[in-house]
């Protein structure tokens, strides 16, 4: 079976070719012949990452998965979420002088200078579309926003997210430590499953 990846992002993809090793061959965008923007204007998480699975699908006309994830914060009403990426460059409170992920870093801990309740979730959705048809997956992983950045590993906000059940953030975890509980790899590892079924 032939699956294309709606991503550019050759850490994802070697991710999951690892967990599926080589019974489905999974091939990323531009292996696929794809070039160019995917749309991704939706509100939410589900609806992102079934209209970047759509638009591939109907595009290439091959089985294909898309992701999308956010970093939802109780206390910021489930902020940045799906702005995740771009947080720092929209809104009020913007850092144009830093790169954007520092930018958001920075602009997640003043906003929640001050705030006893620092509860916070990564949340991943895939979906998958296999002869038309739909399916989605979910992985999550709570944990609590630090007061300040520590570690240099990953990427993202994994300087200041601590899962619950461990003392450091995800930047200062092995890497492969991080993928087993992660939200990401909760996620593929559902579709691992579905898909070696
Ligand atoms: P994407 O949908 O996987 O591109 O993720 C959107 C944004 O969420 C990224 O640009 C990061 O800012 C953040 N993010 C996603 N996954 C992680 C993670 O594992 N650690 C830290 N930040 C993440």
């Amino acid at each position: 079976m032939i699956l294309i990846f709606a991503t550019n992002n050759l850490h994802k993809l070697d991710e999951i070719r690892a967990l599926t090793r080589h019974r489905i061959k999974i091939l990323g965008l531009s292996e696929a012949g794809f070039q160019g923007e995917i749309p991704e204007d939706y509100p939410t998480l589900e609806q992102n990452a079934s209209q970047k699975s759509w638009y591939i699908y109907n595009k290439l006309k091959q089985n294909c998965f898309a992701d999308d994830t956010g970093l939802e914060v109780e206390a910021l009403d489930g902020a940045p979420g799906v702005y995740s990426a771009r947080f720092s460059r929209i809104g009020e409170l913007q850092f144009p002088e830093l790169d954007v992920t520092e930018g958001n870093i920075r602009k997640l801990l003043t906003l929640m200078d001050g705030k006893t309740n620092r509860r916070a979730r990564f949340r991943t959705v895939i979906s998958i579309i296999v002869d038309g048809q739909e399916t989605r997956f979910e992985g999550i992983v709570a944990g609590t926003i630090t007061n300040e950045k520590s570690g240099t590993r990953g990427f993202g906000y994994d300087p200041v997210f601590v899962p619950d059940g461990e003392t450091c953030t995800f930047a200062e975890m092995d890497i492969s430590k991080k993928n087993k509980i992660s939200h990401r790899g909760v996620a593929t590892n559902k579709l691992v499953d579905f898909l070696n079924q």
